[in-house]
């Protein structure tokens, strides 16, 4: 069948299906009014560009009234939006705007914890001990409670509870000490969070981010993390989703869940009527640390075990975030996983915050533009929704000493002038100070230089977008590992009704060459597919060879190809205006 068919053919299947995220902090995207801080309608003014790139989905950082004492995940109102950035009537024109391009609209939604500055908190401080509006918190008149719980923020924070003078009380806090706890047992809170949920789900927004969901309920001589309470309480959230969006006549909106745990414990996130995805984070340290060491077997035998689950195409998949590179304290993925990553790239160094590693994705791979791709290919191919940090795309840098996680948040990077072109204010009121560090300077890392370079970095992520768009089996088909016999070669094939592409990728910076078992397709024609060539047939040896960082992405048979995805390298050179 033709692969042009398949984009149109009626499945049912949701829109977040193989899907492109791209992940942006608002403040720090684009300024449309000159205050030196990114809003909605300078994001509104670029969604041309995302359209370009061949995203699907954005995905905002808290957008909400916050005191912004940590990015704005400290919230003080769930149901407005931040005045520096807009108002409600603003959403609805991006909403909408977005929508007339194509891509789908997803906002992070913090359900664990408020700011201390949201009236829920000063009304629970002032209540009596006991009371309904006092109960919106966990409270306790020692900090041994939940003593089993880890301190998250390690860095920032050396105990789970803070003392409230007024309460006469300590209250819980997994994150910062300025954001309490919301109560989870107490059914009101349930009940207004659901209609949070509710009140954006009018707003037509596509999906919801889950902010720190396995945090929710706490449970002594636990580590507080992924309840069974808590997975009751998302199911219940999960079906007032669904029954909204049928009252309203509306498509499903994606629930996907921020839970940093090993792949057995995000698993249950995904079950029937729970959450529809999850960020596979045990699988971004496995990434890092193959490309840290060149060797594979451990990322191998991780996706093998991937494989062998059925929510495959559940997984979210980041390689850098706002975050740091959170890599945990041997609970996400083994020690070893963690001392390669530390000993095998060395820009980590000295840039350790809390459990992970404080930098963005170009210069913790030393600036190096290959394993970048390499990692990029990957992520392209394998079965998930592949999400792109705003300015990876750019291989963009950070400034490493600014406070907390700033150093990952600066502003992006548009064109070679004042500011970057990301906004028209004098230096001091910027929300960040753009980049200029030597290798990374906005002057020559940006959107405009790049755009207009055939072979820049940029471009090369809009041709395996373009590419990824045009092939059903990288979007929905199955997956199976192949082993490559090689200690620094990935290799898999994805297989849909239309077509069967294989993937091979080399981690490491030498070449690598192997024999991949292609018995299954024996005799069948391989085209390589991003540039277009013809390769030997398939064979049970088949040979294969990749560079330093290199890959390949393959058809195996005869389905037929649009011209235009021939070569997917003809799609991105051709000029396209933002
Ligand atoms: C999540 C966010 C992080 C925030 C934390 C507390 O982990 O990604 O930025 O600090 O939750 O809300
Ligand atoms: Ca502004």
């Amino acid at each position: 069948m033709a692969v042009q068919a398949e984009a149109g053919s009626p499945t049912a299947q949701p829109w977040w299906d193989g899907a492109v995220i791209y992940q942006l902090m608002p403040r720090s995207f684009s300024d449309a009014n000159g205050d030196g801080i990114g809003d909605l309608q300078g994001l509104q003014n670029r969604l041309r560009y995302l359209r370009w790139l061949g995203v699907d989905a954005i995905w905002l950082t808290p957008i909400y009234p916050s005191p912004l004492r940590d990015g704005g995940y400290d919230i003080t109102d769930f149901t407005d939006v931040h005045p520096e950035l807009g108002d409600l009537a603003g959403l609805h024109r991006l909403i909408e705007a977005a929508h007339g391009q194509g891509l789908k609209v997803i906002l992070d939604l913090v359900l664990n914890h408020t700011s201390n500055l949201h009236p829920w908190f000063q009304r629970a401080r002032f209540a009596a001990p006991g009371s309904a509006e006092r109960n919106y918190y966990v409270w306790s008149d020692s900090e041994e409670r939940y003593g089993t719980a880890p301190v998250l923020f390690r860095h920032f924070e050396d105990s789970n509870w803070q003392w409230d003078e007024l309460a006469g009380q300590f209250y819980l806090h997994r994150f910062l000490h300025h954001q309490p706890d919301l109560n989870y047992d107490n059914p009101a809170v349930q009940e207004a969070m659901l209609q949070v949920v509710e009140f954006w789900l009018e707003r037509g927004v596509d999906g919801f981010r889950l902010d720190a969901i396995p945090f929710l309920f706490e449970r002594e001589d636990t580590r507080c993390e992924g309840l069974p309470e808590t997975h009751a309480f998302l199911k219940r959230l999960r079906s007032r989703v669904q029954e909204s969006s049928r009252r309203r006549g509306r498509p499903e909106v994606l629930l996907l869940a921020e839970a940093i745990q090993p792949m057995d414990e995000a698993m249950p996130y995904l079950d029937e009527g729970e959450l529809n995805a999850a960020f596979n984070f045990g699988l971004t340290a496995h990434l890092f640390a193959a490309v840290a060491y060149g060797q594979a077997a451990d990322l191998v035998q991780f996706l093998t075990e991937l494989s062998e689950r059925d929510v495959g195409r559940g997984w979210a998949l980041p390689l850098r975030n706002h975050d740091e590179l959170w890599l945990g304290d041997g609970h996400l993925v083994p020690q070893e996983v963690i001392h390669r990553i530390r000993d095998g790239l060395p820009a980590a160094r000295g840039h350790w915050l809390n459990w992970g590693i404080n930098r963005r994705l170009a210069p913790l791979l030393n600036g190096d533009p290959r394993p970048n791709m390499a990692l990029h290919a990957l992520l392209y191919s394998l079965p998930g929704m592949p999400c792109i940090y705003y300015g990876d795309e750019l291989g963009m840098g950070d400034w490493p000493g600014l406070r907390d996680r700033d150093a990952n948040r600066t502003p992006m990077a548009w064109t070679p002038e004042r500011n970057g072109g990301f906004s028209s204010a004098p230096d001091p009121l910027l929300v960040l100070p753009p980049i200029t560090a030597p290798g990374y300077d906005y002057r020559v890392v940006n959107v405009e230089v790049q755009k207009s370079l055939n072979g820049s970095l940029l471009n090369w992520h809009r041709r395996m977008l373009m590419s990824r768009k045009l092939l059903s089996a990288l979007r929905h088909g199955d997956f199976r590992v192949l082993p490559s016999g090689h200690p620094s070669m990935v290799s898999y094939v994805r297989q849909s009704l239309e077509m069967t592409v294989l993937v091979a990728v080399n981690l490491s910076g030498t070449g690598a060459s192997t024999q991949l078992n292609l018995t299954p397709w024996q005799g069948q024609r391989v085209r390589e597919l991003l540039w277009g060539c013809d390769f030997p047939e398939a064979t049970e040896e088949w040979f294969v060879y990749l560079p330093a960082y290199g890959f390949g992405w393959w058809l195996l048979g005869d389905a037929e190809l649009s011209t235009s995805s021939k070569s997917a390298a003809g799609v991105a050179s051709r000029s396209a205006s933002t």
